[in-house]
């Protein structure tokens, strides 16, 4: 048998994340926070497509397409010349097809950079060692490495360090409620830092409450339920007070329990079933609460091949 003929492009599909349980130490010298956290994939993703091409160049289609930027900084161009600096690859046209809302605390710019390392890894037929691609993932950003692989893992360091957590495939229900504008999440971790004051470098060391992975594990989701938090809620509300009403929304169509999705401002909702996740976004439509409302189940895989055309 020869060799398969070089692929012309492939494309990788990636999840959004949320953080079931996000606890935020001291702001360290570099600038960064040390956390603890609890993350899960959940299946809103987005697809990214490599082709070789001539230059290096990076196009985003999807509603909120305009949002995302297409020059020098975008991540997952700067994902693709790293790995390309490491490994000779050539020059790839990117293109995104995005459903992961834009600055909305669900990782979409991570996801990409995510795909874009996988992508161009099977393009480039390098077979690089997970090690080295987790390596390259953390130096583009804190939520890159958990992205490769996705399920449900705790974070540790700047969240850049996962180890795997035992949780059922598809336990969790979300409603997933976007709104505009977007939040930075340097502005989020920077009001925090504002609200604790002096105390902002001295804080506690953070720790993920151990029932949440007890819960997790057995799969009881009134457990979970009960054990969501995220200690960047509260700097958040205080650059977007309109979420609190999103959040009391939510909870008045009956969800077992809401949560600020990382730095916000996506708020996630969980509830028992499919049918419960229905009928809440739904309610949240009719009464036009947020900007979009997406329904999700997690944890999903994390960053996958799905396609690979050949010449
Ligand atoms: O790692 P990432 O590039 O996504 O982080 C974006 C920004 O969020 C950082 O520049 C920093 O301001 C803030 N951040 C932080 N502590 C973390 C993760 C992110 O302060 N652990």
């Amino acid at each position: 048998m020869g060799h398969a003929p070089t692929a012309r492009s492939v494309t990788v599909r990636v999840p959004a994340k949320v953080n079931l349980e996000l606890r935020v130490g001291p702001r360290r010298a570099d600038g960064f926070h040390d956390l603890a956290t609890i993350y899960q994939a959940v299946s809103l993703y987005d697809e990214v497509t490599v082709t070789p091409a001539a230059v290096w160049s990076v196009e985003v289609t999807g509603p909120d397409a305009q949002l995302v930027p297409t020059g020098d900084s975008n991540l997952a161009l700067r994902a693709a010349r790293m790995l390309s600096r490491t490994s000779g690859g050539s020059p790839v046209a990117i293109s995104i097809a995005k459903a992961i809302p834009v600055a909305g605390g669900m990782a979409g710019g991570s996801a990409d950079a995510a795909a874009t390392l996988v992508a161009c890894d099977a393009l480039w037929e390098l077979e690089t060692g997970r090690p080295k691609l987790e390596r390259l993932a953390a130096r583009l950003g804190s939520d890159v490495p958990f992205l490769l692989d996705g399920g449900t893992s705790i974070g540790s360091g700047r969240g850049e360090l996962v180890a795997p957590v035992l949780a059922p495939e598809g336990l969790l229900h979300w409603v997933l409620v976007t709104s505009q504008p977007g939040l930075s999440t340097p502005s989020v971790f920077a009001e925090l830092d504002r609200l604790r004051g002096e105390a902002a470098t001295t804080w506690a060391a953070p720790e993920v409450t151990a029932g949440l992975m007890v819960a997790l594990r057995r799969g009881d989701v009134d457990q979970v339920a009960s054990c969501l938090a995220n200690d960047l809620t509260e700097p958040a509300l205080a650059l977007r007070p309109d979420l609190a009403q999103v959040i009391s929304a939510g909870k008045a169509y009956g969800a077992m329990a809401a949560l600020l999705s990382g730095s916000g401002p996506t708020v996630a909702f969980l509830v028992p079933d499919v049918e419960a996740g229905l009928d809440l976004s739904i309610g949240l439509a009719a009464q036009k609460v947020g900007h979009g409302v997406h329904r999700a189940h997690g944890p999903v895989p994390g960053a996958s091949v799905t396609q690979i055309t050949r010449a």
